[in-house]
């Protein structure tokens, strides 16, 4: 297998961040993935998935393990269902092609997300009324001390907002190799209520719309949104939405009567990131090569050349600006390193 040294990492992370790795080896079977574990290559192993949720500040002395594995495998069809095993260094996006092609439903409306397969579960990406939660059967993973295979299954990845259990209790401890979804192939449960949902379709002219349409269209608002990493370098949203509790939300109506929010439950409320960090000012901001969207503030965008050192100063400043204005933290969604 192929060991690099001093390998540059820019390729590898959304936001064009040209930071080097120590040691990189890129595995494309389990088998190799654990061949590669059981030498003693680096006392740190870092793994590395489609690097779009990713913030590199400095070098990652370590053995950046990037995880290859391909295949989408029928695991069985039957009652308008079928269960998909994915592999985890599959690209989401073409994924979620394959399945309006072959008529599977159930992630359109996540058409488009960066990244890949194996690193969905760990944030439970999201977008348009639909988490991958909701088609999410199990996944497989590895445990990096023992070598263990194991399964996952739902209530085991402790799945919240943006969050589950490989973002705790399990971080840092397992690869996932694979992952596992049950789909439709008839009747399709079809989510629409989002509002820019909606008023695409509306803008589409369809009435009845099918799994292709629903995709179509959350493309259409993703691209008129947020910007694409392989023109202008970025992770996505940079920050989660916070969520704040009655008393603090009743204040904050007060002040901002205006405000768009979402009710979580009777005692939390979802206040939108990129409102708040438009509000403070930073929209379409720009400081060197480290910028804020100029249509979606809650994106932080490499124009060319920022390091990631001052993508992250950009960050900590809007954090702080957003927390002296409103008294609301806002909690990154990327990781840093
Ligand atoms: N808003 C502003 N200014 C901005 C951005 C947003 O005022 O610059 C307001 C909008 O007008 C709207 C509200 O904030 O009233 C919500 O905006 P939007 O519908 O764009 O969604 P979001 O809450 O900002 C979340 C996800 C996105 C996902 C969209 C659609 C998080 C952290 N982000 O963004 O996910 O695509 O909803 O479901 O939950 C991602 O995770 O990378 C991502 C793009």
């Amino acid at each position: 297998m192929l060991i690099e040294e001093h390998k540059s990492l820019k390729p590898f992370n959304t936001f064009g961040i040209d930071c080097k790795a120590r040691y990189f080896a890129s595995v494309t079977s389990v088998t190799k993935l654990k061949e590669l574990l059981s030498q003693n290559i680096h006392p740190s192993r870092f793994i590395l998935g489609g690097g779009s949720n990713l913030l590199l500040t400095q070098d990652v002395d370590a053995l950046v393990i990037h995880v290859n594995l391909r295949g989408i495998s029928i695991l069985s069809e039957e009652n308008g269902q079928v269960i998909l095993e994915v592999n985890a260094g599959e690209n989401w996006h073409e994924f979620v092609m394959h399945c309006i092609e072959n008529g599977y439903g159930g992630v359109e409306n996540l058409s488009l997300i960066p990244g890949n397969i194996g690193t969905a579960p760990i944030q439970n990406i999201g977008a348009y009324g639909v988490e991958l939660k909701d088609v999410f059967v199990n996944c497989k993973a590895l445990e990096i001390e023992s070598l263990e295979e194991r399964t996952f299954d739902h209530s085991e990845c402790e799945f919240g907002y943006r969050d589950s259990i490989f973002k705790n209790e399990a971080k840092g401890k397992y690869i996932i190799t694979s992952v596992t979804l049950r789909l439709t192939t008839q009747d399709h449960t079809l989510s629409t209520s989002y509002g820019a949902i909606k008023t695409q379709l509306e803008k589409q002219g369809v009435t009845t719309p099918t799994i292709k349409d629903i995709s179509d269209a959350v493309i259409t608002i993703r691209k008129s949104k947020l910007p694409d990493p392989a023109e202008i370098g970025n992770s996505g949203s940079f920050f989660k939405n916070p969520v704040i509790g009655s008393d603090d939300f009743q204040q904050f109506r007060l002040s901002y009567p205006n405000a768009p929010f979402y009710e979580v439950s009777p005692t939390e409320f979802k206040i939108p990131a990129g409102w708040l960090i438009e509000q403070a000012g930073f929209k379409g901001q720009r400081f060197g090569d480290a910028g804020v969207h100029k249509n979606q503030a809650l994106v932080l965008v490499n124009h060319g050349n920022a390091s990631g050192s001052e993508l992250w100063e950009l960050a900590l400043k809007i954090q702080k600006k957003v927390k002296e204005d409103f008294g609301i933290y806002i909690e990154p969604e990327v990781n840093v390193i």
